[in-house]
């Protein structure tokens, strides 16, 4: 699907993680340690991560996303029966300083040379989204940088997406966001964003309500998509 034109765009809204960060990057850099686990052990702890987000929403019993990732990871390495707390120690310090895609610093420079906004609304909590910022050189891009931390409540709770219109004062119709999670591009759809989803690993589509406008498989196409 090519990207579609969109009009009336003031403010650009990304995802964090698998967005602009790889989050396979933290068990990659550890492969010496994971062998051939290291992909295995990648999927498994960002799929029960984003797991307990949801369980954690449904029950409302929330913990920040630091906690999250890390029960995880616990999870993720006692299921492939590694039992090394040092490693443990390393793979969380590895996602804080997960590294950005290859496109992701000069499309950002370019769309802000261009006098959009940008922000990031993300479940991670504000040390960890700080910590990526940070050390993947996109410091000063953003004009805010939003954690569901602020609400409590993890995506895809409308509460969440509000926060992005609230804290930019920009309507949601005027507001661009990007995802490379199928289910937070319907939702931020559902509650009124112009989406494209940045489908990387080219999910099949999702059979929730509010398909996006348009696929990007990466973030290259965003500044025609959205610059005047
Ligand atoms: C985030 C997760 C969903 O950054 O990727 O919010």
């Amino acid at each position: 699907m090519q990207p579609v034109k969109l009009d009336g765009i003031r403010a650009c809204v990304f995802d964090a993680y698998g967005t602009l960060f790889d989050v396979s990057s933290a068990s990659r850099s550890a492969q010496d340690a994971l062998g051939d686990q290291w992909q295995a052990l990648s999927d498994l702890w960002r799929g029960k991560q984003l797991q307990y987000t949801w369980l954690r929403g449904l029950g409302g019993r929330h913990a920040d996303f630091w906690q999250v990732t890390g029960d995880a990871l616990d999870f993720a390495l006692e299921t492939l029966k590694i039992n090394d707390p040092a490693l443990r120690e390393r793979l969380m310090r590895l996602y804080l300083g997960l590294s950005a895609y290859p496109e992701v610093p000069q499309v950002l420079r370019r769309l802000k040379d261009s006098g959009m906004r940008l922000a990031i609304l993300s479940n991670g909590t504000p040390r960890m989204l700080e910590s990526a910022v940070c050390n993947a050189g996109l410091t000063g891009l953003f004009a805010a940088v939003l954690s569901v931390e602020e609400v409590g409540v993890y995506k895809p709770h409308p509460s969440v997406y509000r926060l992005a219109v609230d804290r930019l004062s920009v309507d949601a119709e005027h507001i661009c966001f990007l995802s490379s999670n199928g289910w937070d591009a319907y939702s931020a759809k559902a509650f009124g964003f112009q989406v494209l989803w940045c489908n990387r690993f080219g999910q099949a589509p999702e059979r929730i309500p509010a398909p996006p406008n348009a696929e990007i498989w990466d973030l290259s196409p965003l500044p025609e998509s959205v610059i005047g």
